[in-house]
């Protein structure tokens, strides 16, 4: 893979705040980005050198936009694969359309951790009310019935309770693709960010406990606070699948940490992955000498990649809808590392910005 040299411009698609602090980040090592989004008023674009703003299925502007960059990056996972593949024609683009095409989809996320002897929960594809009725006998309660695309924050999820029919249930759940999961009474909840450059070298952010609240992520620990075991494991688990997954870029894997090891001793089980900067993996921009978003960067320019062990432990909180309204009080205190996306309208659910309170000395984790 050839090196970018800094004034190259790497195009991002996507305009929100993981496409804002990705550029924020370029911009630290004399990079430029092109923001292509459908949004003029998106967090990133007010950082970026360029922007164009036209829909993912306008093939015109997709290849004027991947003519003009010298690599092509994504910030939002559900891009289409056909716009993907259209650019990626043109210029290199990170992550390929095959990754993302499982990123896409929780079934192939999970069928992909399986082929590669990763645990997951039970699950079943299924694709009208009348098989999630067959299903659920097969289940029990509780369950989960995702939409299997387009899901995030919780949305497209209903948990199955005996008293919710299986009509309801899919009516709920909005797709005409569904899979249902057996509910995992996990113990808790972490994820690792993996760094990877086109010639297989890689760095592994240690593993972080996420707390979600309303299916939002609210908080990430760093350390995890679990056993140097389970933490090794979440690492290497999410090192295999950047590796088998042949990632360039950045990949996140959320885990269910399993109350007691499944029967072939697993003490993780993969939830989903993000090949991508992630919500859990912000704490890096505070606590370690490079973030995931400056990994990100050097990965797809064929930079070195970054130290990853953190200086500091660090609890990162999201600011969501009215939280942003104590953003004078973070300022006031000295722990508290403040990043705001530039959103100028507060409404409930929304990832206004998030904060990072670094706690102390690192001390091996
Ligand atoms: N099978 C499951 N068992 C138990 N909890 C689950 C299960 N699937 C999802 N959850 C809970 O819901 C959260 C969001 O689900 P997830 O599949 O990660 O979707 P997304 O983050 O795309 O909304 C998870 O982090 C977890 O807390
Ligand atoms: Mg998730």
């Amino acid at each position: 893979m050839k090196t970018l040299p800094p004034s190259s411009i790497i195009g991002i698609l996507g305009g929100g705040q993981l496409g804002r602090m990705t550029a924020l980040a370029a911009a630290k090592l004399g990079y430029r980005c092109h923001i292509f989004c459908s949004d003029a008023q998106e967090p990133a674009v007010e950082v970026s050198a360029f922007h164009t703003h036209a829909s993912f299925d306008d093939t015109r502007a997709l290849k004027a936009f991947a003519k003009s960059v010298d690599v092509v990056t994504l910030e939002w996972e559900n891009v289409p694969i056909a716009a993907l593949e259209t650019i990626s024609l043109l210029v290199p683009t990170y992550p390929a359309p095959k990754i993302l095409k499982v990123a896409q989809d929780r079934g192939e996320e999970k069928n992909f951790a399986r082929s590669i002897g990763l645990g997951t929960a039970d699950f079943a594809l299924v694709s009208s009310a009348a098989e999630l009725q067959e299903a659920r006998g097969r289940f029990g309660c509780p369950a989960i019935l995702k939409s299997t695309r387009m899901g995030y924050d919780g949305k497209g999820q209903v948990a199955l309770t005996p008293e919710l029919s299986s009509e309801e249930s899919w009516r709920l759940m909005g797709s005409g693709a569904g899979i249902l999961e057996s509910f995992v009474n996990f113990a808790s909840e972490v994820s690792v960010v993996v760094a990877a450059r086109a010639d297989g070298t890689m760095a592994v952010f240690p593993a972080v406990q996420n707390i979600h609240r309303n299916h939002i992520l609210a908080e990430t620990h760093a350390p995890a606070g679990v056993s140097a075991s389970i933490a090794h494991e979440a690492e290497q688990a999410a090192r295999l699948m950047a590796e088998k997954l042949g990632v360039v870029g950045l990949l996140a894997v959320e885990f269910f940490v399993l109350r007691a090891p499944d029967a072939l001793g697993r003490q993780v089980w993969v939830n989903e992955i993000a090949p991508r900067p992630h919500n859990s993996g912000h704490w890096t921009m505070d606590a370690c000498p490079t973030s995931q978003f400056e990994q990100l960067v050097r990965a797809v320019c064929g930079l070195p990649l970054g130290a990853v062990t953190p200086h500091s432990r660090a609890v990162m909180q999201n600011l969501i809808g009215d939280d942003f309204h104590a953003w004078p009080d973070l300022l006031a205190q000295s722990s508290a590392c403040l990043h705001v996306y530039g959103k100028t309208e507060v409404r409930p659910g929304r990832k206004m910005g998030h904060v990072t309170f670094l706690k102390g000395a690192w001390e091996g984790g």
